[in-house]
């Protein structure tokens, strides 16, 4: 069967548009009452109300979902996330609960040194196997496109294993991988006190390879006070952008080195972390359309500020919500706990946060015009809740409350069924 069909969805959320939504017009993501939605050949054919959706329609040839009492929505999109990498760091965690602050966890040769150390051995299938569930638990969440970095190899040739892994996921698994080039994450114990010689041997070495081979989309860079200062970033990222990659940058995260301002010069498709962004870096980005990617529960799980959300969207950014999952500063690729964050710690409303986690993901990976809302046209990817509205999202707090995943029209996860579908 090439075609499915769901009808009588109590609430349809749209998160209509084919661009990100920046400031009030993430207020409503429109809603459709008794709402059906058609599904073509993997692509979404028609979207309204289930009376007029269905005139004419016969279901015969269609798996049909009868989404009754249920709020159907388009599938989440998380656009920030190192799910690629060896090892784990529960030591580390417990060194940050008595104390020990990230960076200096970082400069006593922990922290990204140590997944770093940890990947390296880890081979192509141990990537791809420990990837692949990573994959299916954020499918469980609603996901059906994620964004993966490298950054766990800072050599060549783990780099590029890294993204080789999640090109070989892209093409086996449901959900879809935005690969991400991530290769001045840290700097390497080999290149100790020389950062410069390191961003020449990633652009020498590793960077046109990555573009030539398009083992990326995208080019980030750890914009931060010891570690890539905002002149190598810009260097750095210019040299990306004309080997014809599309930026991101860790931006303003620990300290406020004005990442926010160079996103916003460098036409960066998003800026991430935000935490310390100034207000000229805010307004920069809403006059610049660079997406704000807001990522709570690393600031939960470091004990930082949250980012300025609330001043963001009053200024008219752009805000989208990513999980961060990472082995070290967020080890969490839980959307039920970002949902609880961004409402009740950064004063988003709940429209909001599903806008940022839907369209606003999609924009924030340059993919607005294929997913992020049901739109005909886009991807048939949507998710059915336990429940008749998103506002149970944030409101049944922590709680996963997604029964069913479509996937390009088809249905891949179903919890009255057991779970993850063959
Ligand atoms: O987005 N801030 C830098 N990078 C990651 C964390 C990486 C790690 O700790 O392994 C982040 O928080
Ligand atoms: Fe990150």
């Amino acid at each position: 069967m090439n075609n499915l069909i769901i009808k009588n969805a109590a609430q349809l959320v749209t998160c209509s548009g084919f661009a990100a939504r920046a400031g009030a017009d993430m207020a409503d993501p429109g809603t459709i009452n008794d709402g059906a939605l058609l599904i073509d050949d993997g692509l979404i054919s028609a979207v309204g109300r289930t009376d007029e959706v269905l005139a004419g329609i016969t279901e015969q040839d269609s798996l049909v979902i009868d989404a009754s009492g249920k709020a159907a929505l388009p599938g989440f999109v998380d656009s920030h996330t190192h799910f690629i990498f060896g090892g784990y760091r529960e030591e580390e965690f417990c060194l940050r609960l008595s104390g020990t602050g990230y960076m200096e966890i970082m400069a006593r040769g922990g922290g990204i040194a140590s997944t770093v150390a940890a990947t390296r051995k880890a081979s192509l299938s141990e990537l791809v196997d420990s990837g692949r569930a990573r994959l299916d638990s954020m499918l469980s969440f609603g996901v059906t496109t994620v964004e993966g970095k490298s950054g766990y190899g800072l050599d060549h040739d783990t780099e590029i294993r890294q993204l080789e892994a999640m090109k070989i996921l892209d093409r086996e698994h449901p959900v879809d991988i935005a690969g991400t080039f991530l290769g001045a994450h840290a700097l390497p114990v080999e290149y100790k006190g020389k950062s410069d010689a390191f961003l020449d041997f990633l652009m020498a070495k590793v960077l046109p390879e990555v573009a030539k081979k398009e083992l990326a989309e995208f080019c980030d860079i750890f914009c931060e006070k010891n570690v890539f200062s905002l002149s190598q970033s810009r260097r750095f990222l210019r040299k990306a952008k004309e080997l014809g990659l599309k930026l991101k940058l860790h931006a303003d995260e620990i300290v406020q080195l004005g990442g926010a301002e160079l996103a916003a010069e460098l036409e960066a498709v998003s800026a991430d972390h935000l935490l310390n962004a100034s207000d000229h870096g805010i307004e920069q980005m809403a006059q610049a359309g660079v997406v704000a990617t807001l990522l709570p529960i690393t600031a939960f799980s470091l004990k930082e500020d949250y980012a300025r959300a609330r001043e963001m969207i009053d200024k008219n950014v752009a805000v989208a919500l990513a999980t961060d999952l990472n082995p070290g500063s967020c080890f969490s690729g839980s959307v039920p706990l970002l949902f609880a964050l961004a409402t009740l710690s950064m004063g988003l409303t709940p429209e909001e946060a599903v806008c940022a986690m839907t369209i606003n993901g999609a924009a924030a990976l340059d993919r607005a015009d294929s997913v992020g809302s049901l739109d005909v046209g886009k991807k048939g990817d949507a998710i059915i809740l336990e429940f008749p509205s998103y506002r149970f999202l944030p409101y049944h707090l922590g709680v996963n409350i997604v029964e069913k995943v479509i996937k390009d029209g088809k249905l891949v996860f179903d919890k009255t069924q057991g779970g993850r579908l063959a």
